[in-house]
């Protein structure tokens, strides 16, 4: 594993080692045991989009594992003012040890881990969500054990969230119900795999995809960069949200995930992000330890 661009690229092995490492890694920093294994090492973070999550995450992992991080608003640095992905590549992995990127097209991801020469992370394109997926995986074994023979659901937008947890899903062995409206499903090429590959749905029928559930998931309607089409989709989103009536066809001990930032009383009811608020904010921390996992594999380390 030289980068992680998206889940599609790692074995089952590669993202059980990760998880592994997590749980080691979160295990050491609540015990207080110090596990400095990057000292010296720079990670450049760019980012187009916003973040609080992944931002600090990086930035507090870079620190704990005793190396360092750089905050790159895409806006203050060259390749906001037109320098090619290629070039900033070749620079900055002359500078740093490894590059984490939030963007808008996978393919400027790909172009910055193609023709730079030192690891890059994707933290978030429009097209998948690697980082926070090793999280979400990480907490559904915490809650259930495993993610062997567990069901899976998400309902909403067929997004970068969709995207990777039908591919992270899959390949550790869950089988994935994907509950949205009509026009608005997962890319193709993912489900298509999907379907080859194991136990999936896709289905306009929230209640369905839901049913027997072990965790059920949900993520905003509009994601970064579709602020323009916030009216029609509120519309077309309605009734694609996780309320207390979706949780009782869903097992008695599902878990509620949501990677945050949640808008309340749009994809998820108040009450129900409430009860499940242990969970979600749960997700929220093991950001921080699958990250460190991610760093110290690709970095160099443990
Ligand atoms: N879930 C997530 O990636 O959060 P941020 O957008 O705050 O980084
Ligand atoms: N789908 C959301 C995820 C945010 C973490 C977005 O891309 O905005």
């Amino acid at each position: 594993m030289k980068h992680l661009l998206k889940l599609f690229d790692l074995t089952e092995k590669e993202i059980n080692d990760i998880l592994n490492l997590a749980d080691q890694l979160k295990y050491e920093r609540k015990h207080g045991l110090s596990h400095r294994l990057l000292e010296g090492k720079m990670l450049g973070m760019i980012f187009r989009k916003s973040s609080t999550r992944t931002r600090v995450s990086f930035e507090a992992g870079m620190y704990q594992l005793g190396g360092g991080s750089l905050f790159l608003s895409a806006s203050d640095l060259q390749i906001g003012r037109g320098e090619p992905v290629q070039d900033t590549a070749r620079v900055l992995s002359r500078y740093l040890d490894g590059i984490m990127i939030r963007t808008f097209a996978q393919e400027e991801v790909e172009a910055l881990a193609e023709y730079g020469s030192i690891p890059v992370i994707n933290g978030l394109t429009d097209y998948a969500h690697p980082c926070q997926v090793l999280a979400d995986l990480m907490t559904i074994r915490e809650y259930k054990g495993t993610t062997k023979g567990k069901k899976l659901c998400y309902i909403g937008d067929g997004n970068n969230m969709a995207n990777s947890l039908i591919v992270g899903g899959i390949k550790t062995g869950m089988s994935v119900a994907v509950g949205c409206p009509n026009g608005y499903e997962p890319d193709a090429i993912v489900t298509d795999w999907a379907k080859s590959k194991g136990d999936f749905l896709c289905t306009q029928d929230i209640f369905e995809a839901a049913k027997d559930a072990d965790a059920v998931y949900t993520d905003v309607w509009a994601s970064m960069g579709m602020e323009e089409e916030i009216i029609r989709r509120k519309n077309d989103f309605s009734e694609y949200k996780v309320t207390s009536k979706l949780m009782s066809v869903a097992k008695n001990d599902a878990v509620v995930l949501h990677c945050l930032p949640a808008h309340r009383e749009e994809e998820i009811t108040t009450e129900i992000f409430e009860q499940h608020a242990d969970e979600i904010f749960e997700e929220a921390e093991n950001r921080l330890h699958a990250q460190k996992a991610v760093l110290v594999k690709l970095l160099g380390g443990r």
